[in-house]
C-alpha cells in the first residue's frame, strides 16, 4: 500500500507555496487562541503531516449540521485541510450504500483502530431500545458505543449530540441524549449550535492534525478558544447595550438604527459560541447582524428555557431566569462586563472530565 501524500506534497502539487502554508498557520493560531510564535511550529508539522481518518455516523439529526459544514468549503487552503482528512464514513456524502457501506466502515476502523477521530451529528434516543433511529437495523446507541470504543477522540457536533438538542425538547418522546451522557472514556469535543459555526469544527481539526491532540476545553468540553466568551461579549450593537439604548420592537426607529436588541428577547449575554466573530456564510453575517436576536441555539436546553421573544430582564420563570437576573443588573447599571460569564476550565461549577484527555496537552 502506498504511503500515504503529506499535506505539504499536496499543496505543493496545487501551486501552493511554503509561505502560503505560514500565512494560514498564523491566521488558525490567532482562530485558536494560541500563541502567534506557535505558528511556524504549526506550519511545519501541517507541512509533514498525513491524512487522519474521520469516521462521521449521524443519528437522529436534521442534518443540517452536514449542510452548514459543506457550506463552509472555500477555495483556501482551509478546504485542503479538510480534503487531507480522510472522511472515511459519512453516509450521506458517501457513494456506496447498504452492504457496501457497512463493509467500508468497519474497514475504515480495523485500518484507524485507536486513531480515527469518531465525529457524531445528531441525539442519541435511549427509550425502548433506541429503536427510534436505527441504521442498517442497528440502534444509534449500538452503534456508538461500538465505534466510540475504538477511536482516539468523539467530535459532538451540534447541539443535539452535545446536549441532545431538539430532539430532547419536552416532552422528549425518544429519550434523547448527548454523545458525553453516554461516553465516559474517551475525550470529547462539544461542538455545540445549532447549526454549529463551521470554522469551529476547521479550527479542531487543524489542531488535531498540526499538534496530534485536542484544543483547550472549557468546562463543557467545547473548545475554550470558541466559546470562551458569550456571543453579547464580541457583539457589534454592544456600545448600544452599553448606553441602554434598546430596540422595543423590530420595526421600531431603534431596531433600524442597528439598536441593542436585548428587550427583544436576545439571549446573547448568556450564549457562548463565536458567530459575532466569525459570523456565517465565510464571514458574512449572523443572526443578529440581520436584525433577530440569539436565540441560544448552542446552549443545553435552549428550546425549553422559554420564549425566544421574552426578554432576559423579564424572564419569569423561564429556564434563562437565573441568568436573565443577572441581565437586569446589567442593563440597569450598564455593566454589562459582570454577563460575561466564560466558563474556562476550574470554574466554579466546572465538571471537568474525569477522562481529560491525554492527547489535549497543548503543544
Ligand atoms: Fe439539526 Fe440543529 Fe440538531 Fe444540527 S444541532 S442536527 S442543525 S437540529
Ligand atoms: Fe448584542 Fe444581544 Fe448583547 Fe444586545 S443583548 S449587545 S444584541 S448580544
Ligand atoms: Fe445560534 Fe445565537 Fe449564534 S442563535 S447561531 S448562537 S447568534
Amino acid at each position: 500500500m502506498d504511503e500515504p501524500e503529506t499535506l505539504g506534497s499536496v499543496l505543493k502539487r496545487r501551486g501552493f507555496s511554503r509561505r502560503s502554508l505560514l500565512k494560514f498557520a498564523i491566521a488558525m493560531t490567532s482562530s485558536l487562541a494560541l500563541p502567534p510564535s506557535i505558528a511556524p511550529l504549526m506550519a511545519a508539522n501541517l507541512a509533514r503531516a498525513k491524512r487522519r481518518s474521520v469516521i462521521w455516523l449521524s443519528f437522529q439529526e436534521c442534518t443540517g449540521c452536514l449542510e452548514t459544514l459543506l457550506r463552509s468549503s472555500s477555495p483556501t487552503i482551509d478546504s485542503l485541510i479538510f480534503d487531507f482528512i480522510s472522511l472515511d464514513y459519512q453516509e450521506s456524502l458517501m457513494a456506496a450504500a447498504g452492504t457496501a457501506a457497512e463493509r467500508t466502515l468497519r474497514e475504515a476502523v480495523a485500518a484507524n483502530k485507536g486513531e480515527y477521530l469518531l465525529a457524531i451529528d445528531g441525539s442519541i434516543p435511549t427509550k425502548d431500545g433506541g429503536v427510534y433511529s436505527l441504521t442498517g437495523g442497528r440502534s444509534n446507541f449500538d452503534m456508538l458505543m461500538e465505534f466510540a470504543a475504538d477511536a482516539k477522540a468523539v467530535l459532538a457536533i451540534g447541539t443535539c449530540a452535545a446536549y441532545g438538542g431538539i430532539p430532547k425538547a419536552h416532552p422528549n418522546p425518544t429519550g434523547a441524549v448527548g454523545v458525553e451522557d453516554l461516553v465516559t472514556n474517551k475525550p470529547i469535543v462539544n461542538i455545540p449550535g445549532c447549526p454549529p459555526v463551521p470554522e469551529v469544527l476547521s479550527g479542531v481539526l487543524v489542531h488535531f492534525v498540526s499538534f496530534g491532540n485536542l484544543p483547550e476545553l472549557d468546562d463543557r468540553k467545547r473548545p475554550l478558544a470558541y466559546f470562551g466568551t458569550t456571543i453579547h461579549d464580541q457583539c457589534y450593537r454592544r456600545p448600544f447595550y452599553d448606553q441602554g439604548k434598546f430596540a422595543k420592537s423590530f420595526d421600531d426607529e431603534g431596531a433600524r438604527q442597528g439598536w441593542c436588541l436585548f428587550e427583544l428577547g436576545c439571549k446573547g449575554p448568556v450564549t457562548h459560541n463565536a458567530c459575532a466573530s466569525l459570523k456565517w456564510n465565510s464571514g458574512t453575517s449572523f443572526p443578529i447582524e440581520s436584525g433577530h436576536g440569539c436565540i441560544g441555539c448552542s446552549e443545553p436546553d435552549f428550546w425549553d428555557k422559554g420564549s425566544f421573544y421574552t426578554s432576559l430582564a423579564g424572564g419569569s420563570s423561564t429556564g434563562w431566569r437565573n441568568a436573565g437576573i443577572a441581565a437586569a443588573v446589567g442593563v440597569a447599571g450598564g455593566a454589562a462586563a459582570a454577563l460575561s460569564a466564560r466558563r474556562k476550565p476550574g470554574s466554579e461549577s466546572a465538571e471537568r472530565d474525569p477522562d481529560k484527555p491525554d492527547l489535549d496537552k497543548q503543544p
